[in-house]
């Protein structure tokens, strides 16, 4: 069974074969993200506007790598939230127009849960009950797993997620966009003890917070230029110098990182699952990695980096996995975006 995925919900507009579930026949990405580094961060419309002009060449290109053409394909998956309304919007609009001409079924995907799918697409795929830390630029969430669609979210993020963190750190410092490659980059040239960062403590052991951290971060950077809560965090990064730059972003890195890894540990404990997985942008980082395969007592999985951001594939994996179970596709005629969807 093959499903074609359309994924458009932030600045990588993203189409996948994947058959089964579990193997990726083709995957094609284009990505605005070089256009909204100039600005150090997405623009929206300039998102929806790459998304119009590159959607059709990515369908194409998934046709072309694969060979198949549209009697192969079996029904079509797109992300309708959550994400940036016009983003989404050109992603869903071609899905639904595509079921409707082609005749092919269609499914509403829900983008984060999408993401935990990334590790369906590496061998072997994970068994229920399973655990999932799912950390993007848009959300840091704990969920267990009992069965496909059926979860409990264990915590959340109350204020940013952990790659918003990522990106705006590197904004105080002066680090590119965006900033999980940036800071992870710069953090191994730095002392990840070098500087004391808080650890939130939440009501909800499992929840997030990621914003004290953040100011944190600042107040840090101004410390060490010699300012006070004054000096504008758009100063900071040319008075800093580069070893004060890397020393924060591994300081800022470990906290991070530590702050998911136990909330993890603890998880797993609680939950005793078979296998607990890593998902999101934020999963393609490597002290991430290190620090879950060293401090977990199960070996964790993680898909390749090009799988943990966002991409077609782990749509059309979920895609596959609710046609196998049986869940109903959307109205092609109706569906619409929901750019606040939850877990
Ligand atoms: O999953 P994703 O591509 O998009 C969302 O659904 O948000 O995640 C993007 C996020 C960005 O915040 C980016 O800075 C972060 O993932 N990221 C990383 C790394 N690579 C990407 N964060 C830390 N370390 C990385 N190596
Ligand atoms: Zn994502």
């Amino acid at each position: 069974m093959n499903i074609l995925g359309i994924e458009s919900s932030c600045d990588e507009t993203a189409v996948a074969i994947v058959a089964n579930g579990t193997t990726v026949i083709s995957s094609a990405i284009a990505s605005s993200m070089q256009i909204h580094a100039l600005y150090g961060g997405v623009i929206p419309e300039i998102a929806a506007r790459s998304h119009i002009e590159s959607i059709n060449s990515v369908i194409d290109q998934v046709f072309i790598d694969s060979g198949l053409n549209w009697d192969d394909i079996d029904g079509i998956a797109v992300t309708n939230g959550a994400g940036l309304t016009g983003s989404l919007l050109i992603g869903l609009l071609v899905a639904r127009t595509l079921a409707i001409v082609k005749n092919k079924p269609l499914y509403a995907i829900n983008h984060v849960e999408a993401h935990m799918y990334s590790n369906y697409l590496v061998d072997p795929p994970p068994k229920f009950p399973l655990l999932s830390l799912i950390v993007s630029g848009g959300h840091s969430q704990l969920v267990l797993f009992e069965n496909h669609g059926k979860y409990v979210v264990l915590g959340q993020t109350v204020d940013d997620a952990i790659g918003e963190a990522f990106d705006k750190v590197a904004k105080i410092i002066g680090l590119p966009y965006p900033g999980g490659p940036s800071v992870a980059q710069a953090a191994k040239r730095g002392d990840p003890n070098k500087y004391n960062l808080p650890k939130a403590k939440l009501t909800n052991k499992y929840d997030f917070s990621f914003s004290g951290l953040k100011t944190a971060v600042l107040r840090c950077a101004q410390q060490v230029v010699g300012g006070d809560f004054r000096l504008s965090s758009t100063e900071i990064p040319t008075l800093l110098n580069n070893q004060q730059r890397y020393d924060i972003a591994a300081s800022f890195q470990r906290i991070a990182v530590e702050t998911v890894v136990e909330k993890t540990i603890a998880a797993y404990k609680e939950f005793k699952p078979k296998n607990v997985v890593i998902a999101g942008g934020v999963a393609a980082n490597q002290e991430l990695r290190q620090q879950m395969t060293e401090r977990l007592p199960i070996k964790i999985t993680y898909a390749p980096p090009a799988l943990c951001t966002d991409n077609g594939a782990m749509i059309a994996s979920l895609g596959c996995f609710m046609v196998m179970n049986g869940v109903e596709p959307a109205d092609p005629y109706t569906l619409g975006v929901e750019p606040n969807l939850k877990m």
